[in-house]
């Protein structure tokens, strides 16, 4: 069974109690619940890493390759817009990797939202279908 790290960056902690209206009312404990279930259906195991360190994330990026895992689904929340050192870590392993966002980062308010800088190295993106949005990215891992 293919094992797929599952990485989370700053505040996703807080889903449940942040911005409900934007990222729904599951709390990061939740989503893993339902995220695990829609796993097992589909015959994948996950784990899950969520930091609000950026280092952190890149430590699990740097090491998935080495271990045992078969791919990367990554929500790494505002470290999305800004963080090139995601793009770096991400270009340099060869596991396949998948960008996924709770809400349509392209329909927020804010513009700098709208600009994701790990999209050139990414297999594949799904963004704003809450939960969907990593059941697709399942689908999509497993191949
Ligand atoms: C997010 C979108 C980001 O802009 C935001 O900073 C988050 C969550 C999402 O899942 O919709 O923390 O990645």
């Amino acid at each position: 069974m293919k094992n797929i790290l599952i990485i989370h960056g700053p505040n996703l902690n807080l889903l449940g109690q942040r911005d409900k209206e934007i990222y729904g009312p599951l709390t990061y404990h939740e989503l893993q619940h339902e995220i695990r279930e829609k796993a097992l259906e589909i015959g994948l195991d996950v784990t899950f890493f969520q930091s609000n360190f950026e280092g952190a994330l890149i430590d699990q990026i740097q090491n998935a390759e080495s271990s045992k895992y078969d791919g990367i689904i990554i929500n790494p929340g505002a470290l999305t817009h800004y963080a090139y050192s995601l793009h770096d870590a991400i270009e340099a392993i060869s596991l396949p990797v998948i960008e996924v966002h709770l809400s349509d980062i392209y329909a927020r308010k804010e513009t700098w939202r709208h600009i994701s800088v790990i999209e050139p190295v990414v297999k594949d993106r799904f963004y704003g279908e809450g939960v969907i949005s990593y059941f697709k990215a399942l689908a999509a891992i497993k191949g």
